[in-house]
């Protein structure tokens, strides 16, 4: 894995090494997120996708009140999938008509805040819909809203499929003009929005995604008011394993440029198109550093116990929607550079055989006191985890 920091044998995270940034937070285990590391990916997106496509922050991949703040001021939008995530978001700079709100299951309290405070509403069943009209109705506030399209296609190669077939997310493509022809001035009808998955490496199957998103939304454009926001999604992944790849964001960035040109803005002229990003932007700026407490031998095996575990990061359990379970990447802090010694199994602190770490994983020789690093720990990290299962306190993050 190719984490950048490191300087004289020690790994650091915003030019710190990590042995002092663990005595800055002063306990481990802990998150880190590099600031700057965000900062260049995010301008490695906008390199890459034409002028006009905007970039939306999927707040859900990495919530963190003071990453939000910093993201804020890198992207154009972002998308928020609950009244908490809303609440942090509208406390950034980012203005409150740039903020889509996604999701099934919006609770009444939850689609007034969200027309209260004027962003826009993702409606993802007919249900949602008819709330945000007595919603509008009650307040006098007319609400923004965009449909969600379940699309009638699903996407190749996504690690986690939200569209095609029967979906809780959106509203199925082919209900759509019915529902549209009902659709009345009482709300401010913005545009669409399909995301068809998540957690994808290849640029060939995100390409064949966009097209037939913006042929399925064209198709419904015409029979809509005019299509003023059109989300094409997103689903770009990360790798987290030597076999993966890295996404190639070239080829999507062209077909887009391509999509532009010969039909969003033919077509759409009025759109303000979206590519909305989580996983990508922030997923490989993270660590999880975790300190060792144990090492024991049993018949044959050497367990390194350390004072983390999958409460904080379960998706490097390989507990959190994986098929098969893969060692995430990690390093120990202290020792790169030292030769590797036999496998060990790294474990962490709960007691329940879930909690697996590195399974067989070649390290070098490891002492009680070192500092374990797990890689791409940005996204889906502490909060996709079950901190409250063994009541263990709740580790600190920091932006650095
Ligand atoms: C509507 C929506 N937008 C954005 C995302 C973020 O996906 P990712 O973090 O993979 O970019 C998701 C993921 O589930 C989603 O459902």
């Amino acid at each position: 894995m190719t984490w950048e920091g490191r300087r004289d044998g020690h790994l650091t995270v915003g030019g710190i090494p990590v042995e002092r940034l663990a005595a800055r937070v002063g306990s481990t285990p802990f998150f880190a997120y590099d600031r700057d590391l965000v900062t260049r990916r995010v301008a490695a997106v906008r390199a890459a996708l034409p002028d006009g496509v905007q970039l939306s922050y999927a707040v859900k991949a990495n919530p963190m009140p003071a990453l939000l703040q910093h993201v804020s001021g890198l992207v154009d939008g972002f998308d928020v999938a609950s009244a908490g995530e809303l609440r942090h978001a509208l406390d950034t700079s980012t203005p409150a008509e740039r903020i889509s709100f996604a999701g099934p299951g919006k609770t009444v309290e939850e689609l007034s805040q969200a027309i209260a405070a004027g962003v826009t509403v993702e409606l993802e069943s007919e249900t949602e819909l008819a709330r945000v009209r007595a919603i509008s109705a009650a307040t006098g506030i007319r609400a923004r809203v965009a449909f969600r399209v379940n699309p009638d296609f699903t996407v190749r190669g996504s690690g986690m499929r939200l569209g095609g077939g029967p979906q809780q997310f959106g509203i199925d493509a082919e209900r759509v003009p019915e529902v549209l022809a009902g659709l009345g001035d009482d709300v401010d009808f913005q545009g669409f929005h399909v995301f068809a998955g998540s957690q994808n490496l290849r640029a060939d199957s995100i390409c064949e995604a966009q097209d037939r998103t913006v042929d399925l939304i064209l198709e419904l454009a015409a029979v809509s008011p005019p299509v003023r926001y059109l989300n094409l999604g997103g689903g770009f992944g990360i790798p987290y394993s030597r076999r993966d790849h890295p996404l190639d964001l070239d080829p999507i960035g062209d077909n887009l440029a391509r999509l532009m040109r010969e039909r969003i803005t033919p077509h759409l002229p009025e759109a303000r198109v979206v590519i909305e990003l989580g996983r990508y932007l922030v997923g490989e700026a993270g660590v999880y550093i975790t300190r060792v407490v144990d090492r024991k031998e049993s018949r044959g095996t050497t367990f390194v116990v350390v004072d983390g575990g999958l409460h904080h990061q379960l998706a490097a359990s390989g507990n959190f929607g994986q098929v098969i379970r893969r060692n995430y990447p990690m390093a120990v802090a202290n020792r790169l550079g030292e030769p590797l010694d036999a496998p060990v199994n790294v474990v962490g602190c709960l007691c329940t055989p879930l909690d697996l770490l590195g399974d067989r994983v070649e390290l070098p020789r490891i002492e009680i006191g070192d500092l374990i690093v797990l890689f791409q720990a940005g996204a889906y990290g502490l909060t996709a985890s079950p901190t409250a299962f063994l009541s263990h306190p709740a580790p600190v993050e920091v932006l650095v």
